[in-house]
């Protein structure tokens, strides 16, 4: 059942396309402030709290406070509050009853997980204008219930994005390929090596000046040539787009969007000016219709030269600085020349360069023209990204129809996975995030997001090879199988490592798991469910499941328990039920071993990955191919459960 309550004067997110009469009467289940300020319930010992999408800690987000408010967050740490995505969709259950809450409220909101009083989750948005949609199951068994709640969740949202098949296929990316020699050096190393590859991402360094929808014609002198050049040998390239546009005379976009009023304006009317990777920019009002389907538009460019996938950045909206408060701060640090400094005239002097990105003031300095309703940005900062992505995924229904362009984005908020999938951002070289990565992805299915993955081997600093032979094995199952670093780091194509056949053997694993990867996907998107699931929510009756952090389910037939830990070359996995062990050591080399419900230690060596099925259930198994269009999906094997 799902009940809708309105408080204040929310603005319309449209995350819930068609959405249900608002119900009379009090509110449920929950303590509400009459004036909307908190939502509030108290958590018995035995709850668990799911949900929240993409945010940090584990799976289970008790002992946490989360502020849904998107932000370019380097740091991901057990501590950080705010990551770059609102999905305001929590779970709240037991082996009683399960609760789904959606908090739609495009501004800050706060989720007090137990953080202030280990038994309250208290739920508080910054305005009190905001939708609460509540979802119940009748289903006796908990964990039908929960994927019950789900469902109902997921059908009140829409369907999910569906992508191309090639999105299921190894990407390989990184910030600093600048030409074609580049690109053409990084598919001729792969297909030497024989690992299989659908696409190459194209980093800000493809653009002119890091302007959008340009090309830079001195390192790519022939781009549609180049495009049609890689995929005749099976290869995608996939560019990125930033938020901000380029402010620069004669530069065509930019040119338009201010003679049409498609920028975000300022409190005075005047264009807002930010700066992002090429200096000044301004933001293209994706609240606006018009400007929308302009902007979605001007993917054309990009489409006509052939590409057919995208990944759309710096959406929170990310501000290095605004021009007015770079030079005020410049101004302050002056006076603090040939001055001694106490620690707080010292930590001023810090502050002044270090307020000046993501300023919330310049948050508040920002309108929309809501197609006619003049609306301060601050207050629904949460859609930026999602209306971007939402601009270009309309604009590629139209042009190209439906699983035809891959896209994801940086930022999103619930609505968005209409449009396109996400990626978890620039997560680091840390074990932790490893985990991180895995924990990230139940949630993010609850809120629509199934097209979803994280930067493996980590974005930012110098991985390892042994990191990143983890990452591919634990992302086996990922949707989105992609590596991608941060400029300046160690370089970490695949070809780079000593033990290039543990490599091949994980990355052709990969591609025979594709069959089973691409229709369980199908099926989740289909029938509104999950692809990758807390272990509750198969196995209802077993109060050891709620304690699982590191386990998934993946699809409806396997489970996979990755080794997520440095130096490890084995681990503890706990069985809900009988499983057979598939011990890989490639597509075509592995052991089966069936295991008993319970406790097990099982080796896993690096060259390893272990998938788990299901008693009774059947793991269907491809031929690898150099690509997913090679793919024979009518060739497989069957391993039994
Ligand atoms: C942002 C993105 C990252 C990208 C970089 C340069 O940090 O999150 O993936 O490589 O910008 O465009």
């Amino acid at each position: 059942m799902i009940l809708r309550y309105l408080f204040g004067h929310p603005f319309d997110t449209e995350a819930v396309p068609n959405k249900p009469a608002v119900s009379d009467g009090p509110v449920p289940y929950l303590s509400v402030e009459k004036d909307g300020s908190s939502l509030s319930m108290t958590l018995s010992d035995d709850d668990v709290v799911y949900g929240l999408g993409e945010t940090v800690r584990g799976m289970n987000k008790r002992g946490w406070i989360y502020v849904s408010y998107n932000t370019d967050e380097f740091l991901h740490m057990e501590t950080t509050k705010s990551l770059y995505a609102s999905q305001n969709f929590l779970l709240v259950t037991n082996g009683l009853r399960s609760l789904g809450i959606f908090v739609d409220c495009p501004g800050e909101v706060t989720f007090d997980i137990g953080y202030t009083k280990m038994d309250r989750l208290c739920i508080r948005p910054a305005k009190p204008d905001f939708e609460l949609y509540l979802v119940t199951s009748a289903k006796m068994d908990p964990a039908a219930a929960r994927r019950d709640v789900v469902h109902h969740f997921r059908r009140l949202i829409g369907k999910s994005y569906l992508p191309p098949l090639f999105a299921f296929g190894y990407g390989q990316s990184r910030w600093g390929y600048k030409s074609e020699d580049d690109v053409e050096e990084v598919a001729d190393s792969y297909e030497r090596m024989g690992v299989p590859l659908d696409a190459i991402y194209l980093d800000i360094d493809y653009m002119d000046h890091f302007k959008d929808f340009t090309v830079n014609e001195e390192t790519f002198p022939d781009f549609p040539g180049f495009v049609s050049r890689m995929k005749d040998r099976g290869i995608h390239l996939v560019p990125i787009i930033d938020a901000g546009i380029r402010k620069e005379e004669g530069y065509c976009v930019y040119e338009e969007g201010k003679k049409n009023g498609y920028f975000v304006k300022d409190k005075d009317g005047k264009d807002f000016t930010a700066a992002v990777w090429p200096g000044e920019v301004c933001f293209p009002d994706v609240l606006s219709s018009r400007a929308r389907q302009w902007f979605g538009s001007q993917y054309d460019v990009l489409l006509d030269a052939g590409i057919d996938g995208f990944w759309n950045d710096m959406n929170e909206p990310s501000i290095f600085y605004t021009p007015e408060r770079l030079n005020q701060a410049i101004r302050n640090v002056a006076g603090y020349e040939g001055k001694d400094l106490d620690v707080n005239a010292f930590m001023r002097l810090r502050d002044e360069m270090g307020t000046l990105s993501n300023n919330r003031e310049d948050y508040r300095n920002m309108f929309h023209d809501a197609d006619g309703t003049k609306v301060c940005h601050d207050d629904v900062h949460n859609l930026f990204g999602f209306n971007m992505t939402r601009a270009a995924g309309e604009h590629f229904l139209k042009a190209c129809g439906e699983g035809k362009v891959l896209l994801f984005s940086r930022s999103s908020y619930i609505g968005m996975h209409r449009y396109g999938g996400v990626w978890t951002g620039d997560n680091r070289t840390w074990w932790s995030h490893l985990k991180l990565s895995l924990q990230q992805q139940p949630a993010l299915n609850m809120a629509g997001f199934l097209y979803s993955g994280s930067d493996m081997g980590g974005f930012m600093d110098d991985t390892t090879e042994d990191l990143m032979l983890r990452w591919l094995s634990a992302s086996l199952f990922t949707p989105l199988y992609r590596n991608h670093a941060a400029l300046g780091t160690r370089q970490k194509e695949l070809y780079r490592f000593p033990h290039r056949s543990w490599f091949e053997n994980l990355v052709q694993l990969r591609y025979a798991l594709i069959p089973y990867i691409y229709a369980q996907f199908r099926k989740a998107r289909d029938d509104d469910a999950m692809y990758f699931a807390p272990l509750s929510f198969f196995y209802g009756n077993d109060e050891r499941v709620m304690q699982i952090e590191d386990q998934l389910m993946a699809g409806e037939d396997v489970m996979i328990a990755p080794v997520v830990e440095q130096n490890k070359t084995g681990r503890m996995v706990y069985l809900p039920e009988d499983m057979t062990l598939v011990r890989f050591r490639s597509f075509e080399d592995y052991d089966t071993v069936p295991l008993a419900k319970g406790d097990h230690y099982v080796s896993c060596a690096l060259n390893e990955a272990l998938v788990f099925i299901r008693k009774g259930h059947v793991l269907p198994l491809g031929v690898p191919a150099a690509n997913t269009a090679e793919l024979d999906l009518g060739n497989l094997t069957q391993i039994r459960g």
